[in-house]
């Protein structure tokens, strides 16, 4: 039985204010998860950066992997694949990769010459990258902790998860974006902590070596990243998010 709201909730945009539904149990026949319930389970969603060294249960891993099976793909394709990388030697191999792939970018972009040469072979989003001040420094500190043995890829979580696919079409990225999403939800529901990462995607898409060592094809892409293991600490407070606009047009 659907109730309408009775009082405004300041959380959500005034726009959809006067359809708002409260509390009810949907009739669609699934479990029931109330509004109140679902809002506070999103909005007490934060990134975990600092990780507890300890491994995730194997039956955590089967919910997780559940998770990324029962979301939307465009035309129904569901041509992704998930690849977990837990701690261990083939991480090292890895991480070992992404710090030669991060010292060659770093040695690229602090050369003007080379920069300006690359450009005109780049694809637009590697010429936007070249183009950004910022990219130079940010990607200088990066290869810094990374030789000083820190892990600003994956903040050495316990679990890293690549969501990847062969395909081009149709929408493979927002198939594996959303998959990934899918999982963080239940990540959280688990009582773990994670966080989506693109650090370290560009450098794997680009690095045949980097997919071998996670088993992917050569012409495979990843398209999203996430971290989980259990928190070091809980969340901190924050002030609540201010709503994004609603354009009613
Ligand atoms: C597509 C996407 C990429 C992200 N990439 C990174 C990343 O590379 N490193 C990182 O620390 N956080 C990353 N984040 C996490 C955001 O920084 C984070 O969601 C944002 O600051 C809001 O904080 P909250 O998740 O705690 O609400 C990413 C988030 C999204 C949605």
């Amino acid at each position: 039985m659907r109730k309408r709201a009775k009082g405004r909730n300041p959380a959500l945009p005034a726009a959809i204010q006067p359809r708002m539904i409260t509390d009810t149990t949907p009739e669609t026949g699934v479990a029931p998860v109330t509004l109140t319930a679902f809002r506070s389970f999103l909005s007490a969603r934060r990134s975990t950066r600092q990780f507890l060294q300890e491994d995730v249960p194997d039956d955590v891993i089967r919910v997780l992997h559940d998770a990324a099976g029962l979301t939307p793909s465009g035309g129904n394709a569901r041509a992704y694949q998930v690849t977990m990388l837990p701690r261990g030697r083939t991480r090292e191999s890895l991480m070992r990769e992404l710090q030669r792939i991060c010292a060659a970018r770093s040695a690229l972009l602090n050369n003007p010459l080379l920069r300006a040469a690359a450009a005109p072979f780049a694809g637009p989003y590697v010429r936007a990258f070249l183009r950004d001040g910022e990219y130079g420094p940010r990607m200088a500190r990066l290869l810094g902790k990374l030789r000083r043995g820190e892990d600003p890829l994956f903040y050495s979580a316990p679990v890293v998860f690549f969501f990847h696919s062969r395909a081009l079409i149709p929408t493979p990225r927002e198939d594996c974006v959303i998959a990934a999403f899918a999982v963080s939800l239940a990540a959280q529901a688990a009582g773990l902590g994670c966080c989506l990462v693109t650090l370290a995607q560009s450098a794997v898409n680009a690095s045949r070596r980097c997919k071998e060592l996670l088993g992917m094809s050569a012409d495979s892409s990843v398209h999203a990243v996430l971290v989980l293991g259990r928190a070091a600490s809980p969340a901190e407070e924050r002030p609540a998010r201010a709503p994004i606009p609603l354009h009613c047009v």
